[in-house]
């Protein structure tokens, strides 16, 4: 029996805890189910007990407690030499598992290595995450190509994940699923991580000549995320970044816990260079939220060139192929009666505003207000329609779909349950 496992939608039970964004996971707790075509691997382990690095005493069943690694970093890279991916976004480094001091191990079980990532991933069903991290997860060219990095980023970091150990997932899955989960839940948390669009809220964009404090740069970013990440240059040009977590759960299904960075960024002062990317933006619809489907959507296209922007449009949301209701004035979704937009700018940047106020994204959140900063959007011509983008992404998600009078929050990228996009609609 062939068994695709699309572990995509298994994010819906991911919740970030505030401050970043607040979720409802959905509590999957469904059984493995090898008859269905997609199935959500669940770790069946509760995500209200002790935060890893938070227990004092053992905790046993490291199936569901991370343990030695419970001190878990997203890193990501702003590449510029040469550039690597979008023009608009940083790219993926991994997800690694420090021990609570800091101190870490390294490729604690070779017989899990995996080096055709891609294949691996298409026998999943995991095309859409696969599809994203061509785009997202960049290698530098000069050390190797992508897959060389997904391989090297499991084999050196992935296998020594207590809670990934092939003992602790559903009895069944086929080998590689560890891995395959790993790679679902580094691009599902990187999705809420947008550092490019956090650092551009806050009037931070990439230039050949500005100069910024340390302290600017990580205020800006403790500003929009809540928590305060490392960063590291090489030389005075920003380079990397790690977001810090605990983990409550199991990787596959787990809560992360943002935290503060428990040591000092590795960059000067002061004089640091946030420099341009060559390139493009690309804009790609990232991980899917559907269930019922294991086709990719969408592989990263160009931005061709869009239609004029609109000054006066509608703001539609696109789920599933269709068209439901849109932007009401606050900047949530509904089927009620849709805002009308005033539009200022390019495709390649502009400004939202309703009658309430500008529109701005904030920790994830849309809203549109009075005490609202406006946030730049990007406008993506897409099979015919224009899409609002935020930090590159054409993704937008809220935790279930409206209907009649309910009004659901809108987030950027995908780390809600109901993922659609929204068309601009000239009005
Ligand atoms: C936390 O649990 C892990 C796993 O059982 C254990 O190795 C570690 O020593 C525990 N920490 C404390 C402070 O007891």
């Amino acid at each position: 029996m062939i068994v695709n496992f699309a572990l995509s939608f298994i994010f819906a039970s991911l919740a970030l805890s505030s401050p970043l964004t607040s979720s409802n996971p959905l509590g999957l707790g469904g059984q493995f189910d090898v008859f269905a075509r997609n199935v959500a691997i669940s770790s069946g382990c509760s995500t209200t007990g002790t935060a890893s690095c938070h227990n004092t005493s053992a905790v046993s069943n490291t199936c569901c407690f991370e343990a030695p690694g419970g001190l878990i970093l997203q890193t990501q890279f702003w590449d510029t030499d040469p550039s690597t991916g979008p023009s608009n976004s940083w790219t993926i480094h991994g997800l690694w598992p420090d021990n609570c001091d800091g101190t870490f191990s390294e490729n604690c079980d070779p017989s899990r290595d995996q080096s055709a990532i891609t294949s691996l991933l298409e026998s999943a069903g995991a095309t859409s995450t696969l599809s994203f991290m061509q785009t997202y997860w960049k290698n530098d060219p000069d050390d190797g190509s992508d897959e060389e990095l997904w391989s090297h980023e499991w084999d050196t970091h992935g296998t020594c994940y207590s809670t990934l150990e092939p003992s602790c997932l559903p009895s069944g899955s086929p080998s590689g699923t560890d891995a395959v989960a790993f790679y679902e839940t580094v691009v599902r948390l990187f999705q809420t991580l947008p550092t490019y669009t956090w650092l551009a809220n806050q009037g931070i964009t990439p230039s050949s000549s500005t100069t910024h404090t340390l302290t600017s740069l990580e205020n800006a970013l403790a500003a929009e995320a809540g928590v305060t990440p490392m960063l590291t240059c090489d030389g005075s040009n920003l380079n990397e970044i790690a977001w810090y977590f605990n983990l409550k759960g199991s990787i596959i299904d787990g809560t992360f816990v943002p935290i503060d960075s428990p040591v000092d960024s590795d960059c000067p002062s002061s004089g640091i260079k946030y420099p341009l990317k060559t390139g493009s933006p690309v804009s790609t619809t990232s991980v899917s939220s559907t269930t019922t489907t294991t086709t990719t959507t969408g592989t990263p296209t160009s931005t061709g060139t869009p239609g004029p922007l609109p000054t006066k449009a509608m703001i539609v949301a696109i789920h599933n192929g269709a068209q439901v209701g849109g932007l009401l004035t606050l900047g949530t979704w509904s089927t009620q009666t849709l805002a009308t937009m005033t539009l200022a700018g390019s495709t390649s940047s502009f400004t939202m505003t309703s009658s309430k106020g500008s529109c701005g994204v904030s920790g994830g959140e849309l809203t549109c207000g009075s005490g609202v900063s406006a946030t730049s959007f990007t406008a993506i011509s897409s099979g015919g329609s224009l899409l609002v983008a935020s930090g590159g992404s054409t993704a937008f998600s809220s935790s279930a779909v409206p209907s009649g009078e309910t009004v659901e929050t809108v987030f950027t990228g995908s780390s809600e349950a109901q993922t659609y996009t929204l068309a601009i609609v000239s009005t």
